[in-house]
This record gives structure tokens, C-alpha cells and sequence, in this order.
């Protein structure tokens, strides 16, 4: 038997999900776990526990398996450099990476393939701040260029009255600061490629935030004018090509009609994504079969969707603890709903899970998205109808 084994980094919902489609396709998947209770344990038959921080610990694991990839983006780049550097196979490799890794390194890098940014600083102090917000008017938006996730890292300023308040983001080194970009939507565009050059997208989405964390996605975005489409698209082959990436590729976008190109770059995600997880059910090959597929340079495969309309539904911790004990309610009430859990304890804002549901023929939007609302609402609150919906 020839089959490679593949290496995450990182043992959180994303490392578990690729758990379904190596086994589909005979590959072994191990994990470098943060503890031995994280979410993909469960989920492999190989799991080590240690810190990603750690070189030593980092090239152990290396040493078992074919190639190293990740289900987060916090693996200090120094120390991928030294594993490239004695012959490890890391996808995506540093170089790319780092895009994902810091958001002033992504704002450059967009900048110099031409691709719209919203107006954008490195500052080091609230003067900094005052001197742009002065330029581009208030509100502004300050983050940290590395390490944040579900907008930790991120900070809306008003008026500069909003900067005392802000002053121990100024600790450390250099921050981003942006316009505060006036979108009418968000969206993502998702891409995979492979070290061999071939790349695949998928349809651009719609993604729907609830305070800074994403709470529902819809595929593909609704009435997104065709030159979108074929622009952002464009944007996201261009990017994947030119920094070189392996893997799958989330870039998150600020729809901006009627301005400039029509869309603004926010920032890219170098792994499967949360505004990807519709494609489990709703593609022909998942963002998860994908990226494995690319990180040991295979064929990709089609990326068709199976229905007009796909909608996801994040599954946030709430007031039911017991997630199982919702099950008979939640699947009776939407047997054509896809359930997604993340074996994680509940816990309140948490993302323990998502509902995907698929449109059936001549089933609009509206039914879609309520169907898939109110199965994750079910599983979430523990309570709801128990009557099935019609489709
Ligand atoms: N310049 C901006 N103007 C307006 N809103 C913004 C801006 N930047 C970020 N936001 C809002 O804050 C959210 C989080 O920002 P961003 O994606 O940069 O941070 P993050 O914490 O890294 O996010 P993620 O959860 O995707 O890891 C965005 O999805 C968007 O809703
Ligand atoms: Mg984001």
C-alpha cells in the first residue's frame, strides 16, 4: 500500500471534517492536537498531543507523515521555514501562508497584484490613527495583523474619543487600520489549488455575520450581478496563483456596489473555511475532499453545485446543553437537512456545529434558509416544532 498519510496542524472542527473524506478516499489523517478533548481526536485514528509553538514537537509529527498542512493559521511562519528548509512537505507552504497569517502582509500583497483594498495604514500609536481617520473620516476600523479570529482583533472607533479606550492595543508593534467600509453585503469566494498549477472556485457566497462571528452563508449569493462573479473570481485564481497557494483559500469580500471595482478584498483564510461548509452537501466535491485532494498535488474535483440554492446555518452554543438529547426534535423537523456536530462542549457563542439544507425543485430561498434556521434553532434552544417540514 502506497497511501501517503497527511499531518494537521491543529485539532479543531476543520481538522475533524477532513476526517470524512480521507477516509472516503483510503488516506490516513493524523492531528496535532491542542488537548486530547478537541474536536478531531474523536474523529482519527492518530492523534498526538502537543504544542504547534514548539519546533521539536512540530517536526516529531512531521517525521510520520507525508505532508504537514493545518487547521488554523498560528504555526509561527519561523518555524515552517525550518521544517521546508530539512525537507518537510508543508501545504501551503510558509511563503503563502503568511498572507493568512498577517493582515498588513495581505493589505501589501493586494495592493501590488492591483486588487481593490479599502484605504488601509500600518500605525503604531492613536496619533497614527487620528492622521488617517482625519484623511478617510471616522468611523475607522483597528486590528491586530495577527492572531485574530470571530473578530477578536478587530475594533470599530466612532470618533477619535474611542481611541482613549483603545490605548492597550498599542503594546505591541505595528496595527492595521482601515476605512470602515459601508458594504452592502459580505462575500466569500473560495478556491483550492495544487502545487502542479490546476485550481478550481466555487460559487461566490453570501456570508452573514452576528457580532463579527459568521452566522449564516448562502450559495450562491443572491442576484450578485454576473460581473461580480466573474470579477471576484478572477480575483481569487489571480491571488491563489500569485502567492503561490496549495490548498484551499477563502477571500473574504465587502460587496460595494456602484463603487470602483464593485467589491473590496477584507482578508484570506489559507484552509477550508466556515462560508465553505455548504459545499459538504451542497458541491459536488467539498471544500474538505478538496483540499486534501491539493495538498498531495491530485486531480481536483468538480466543484458543481447540486442545487439552486445552498444555506448554511452556524450552530452557536445557547441555552441546551445537551445536544443529543435535541436530536429527535431537530432531525424530525427538517428530514432533508444535512446536520453537522463538532463533538464539542457547549458552550454559550461557541460554534458547535451547522445545518446545511439544499433547495428541492421550485423551493425558494426564503423556505431554504427557514428550514435550515430553524433545525439549527432546535438543536441550539432544545426546544421547537416537532412537525416536519414539506420538504
Ligand atoms: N474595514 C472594515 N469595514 C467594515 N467592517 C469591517 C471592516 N473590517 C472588518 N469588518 C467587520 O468585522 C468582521 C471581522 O473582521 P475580519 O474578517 O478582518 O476579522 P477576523 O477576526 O480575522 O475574522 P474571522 O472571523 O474571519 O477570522 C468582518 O467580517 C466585518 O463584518
Ligand atoms: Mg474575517
Amino acid at each position: 500500500m502506497t497511501f501517503p498519510v497527511i499531518g494537521v496542524i491543529g485539532g479543531g472542527q476543520l481538522a475533524r471534517m477532513m476526517a470524512g473524506p480521507a477516509v472516503e478516499l483510503g488516506l490516513e489523517l493524523r492531528v496535532l492536537a491542542e488537548g486530547p478533548d478537541v474536536s478531531a481526536v474523536a474523529a482519527v485514528a492518530h492523534a498526538v498531543v502537543g504544542d504547534y509553538r514548539d519546533l521539536q514537537t512540530v517536526r516529531d509529527f512531521a517525521a510520520g507523515v507525508d505532508v504537514v498542512t493545518f487547521d488554523h493559521e498560528h504555526v509561527p511562519g519561523e518555524l515552517l521555514e525550518q521544517l521546508v528548509a530539512e525537507g518537510v512537505s508543508v501545504r501551503p507552504a510558509p511563503a503563502a501562508l503568511r498572507h493568512a497569517q498577517d493582515k498588513l502582509v495581505m493589505r501589501r500583497a493586494v495592493e501590488e497584484l492591483g486588487l481593490p483594498n479599502p484605504r488601509w495604514r500600518a500605525v503604531r500609536d492613536a496619533e497614527g490613527v487620528e492622521a488617517f481617520a482625519a484623511e478617510v473620516g471616522w468611523p475607522v476600523v483597528l486590528k491586530t495583523p495577527r492572531g485574530g479570529y470571530d473578530g477578536k482583533g478587530v475594533l470599530v472607533l466612532r470618533d477619535a474619543a474611542a481611541l482613549t479606550g483603545a490605548r492597550a492595543w498599542f503594546s505591541g508593534g505595528e496595527l492595521l487600520v482601515e476605512q470602515f467600509v459601508p458594504f452592502s453585503r459580505e462575500l466569500s469566494v473560495l478556491v483550492a489549488r495544487r502545487p502542479s498549477g490546476e485550481s478550481r472556485t466555487w460559487p461566490v457566497v453570501e456570508s452573514i455575520q452576528v457580532d463579527s462571528v459568521c452566522d449564516e452563508v448562502i450559495a450562491p449569493a443572491p442576484d450578485l450581478p454576473e460581473a461580480t462573479v466573474a470579477a471576484v473570481t478572477a480575483a481569487a485564481l489571480q491571488l491563489a496563483d500569485r502567492l503561490g497557494v496549495t490548498g484551499v483559500m477563502a477571500v473574504e469580500l465587502f460587496e460595494t456596489p456602484g463603487t470602483g471595482a464593485g467589491y473590496l478584498v477584507n482578508e484570506l483564510a489559507m484552509r477550508p473555511h466556515n462560508s465553505g461548509h455548504w459545499t459538504m452537501d451542497g458541491s459536488l466535491t467539498s471544500q474538505f475532499e478538496q483540499h486534501l485532494r491539493a495538498v498531495l498535488d491530485l486531480p481536483l474535483g468538480a466543484t458543481d453545485p447540486l442545487a439552486r440554492h445552498a444555506v448554511m446555518k452556524n450552530v452557536l452554543g445557547g441555552p441546551n446543553t445537551d445536544i443529543y438529547a435535541a436530536y429527535p426534535l431537530g432531525l424530525s423537523s427538517g428530514p432533508s437537512a444535512k446536520v453537522h456536530f463538532y463533538g464539542k462542549d457547549v458552550r454559550p457563542g461557541r460554534k458547535i456545529g451547522h445545518v446545511n439544507a439544499l433547495a428541492a425543485p421550485g423551493e425558494s430561498l426564503d423556505a431554504v434558509r427557514a428550514r435550515a434556521t430553524r433545525v439549527a434553532a432546535t438543536l441550539r434552544d432544545g426546544t421547537g416544532s416537532p412537525s416536519p417540514d414539506q420538504q
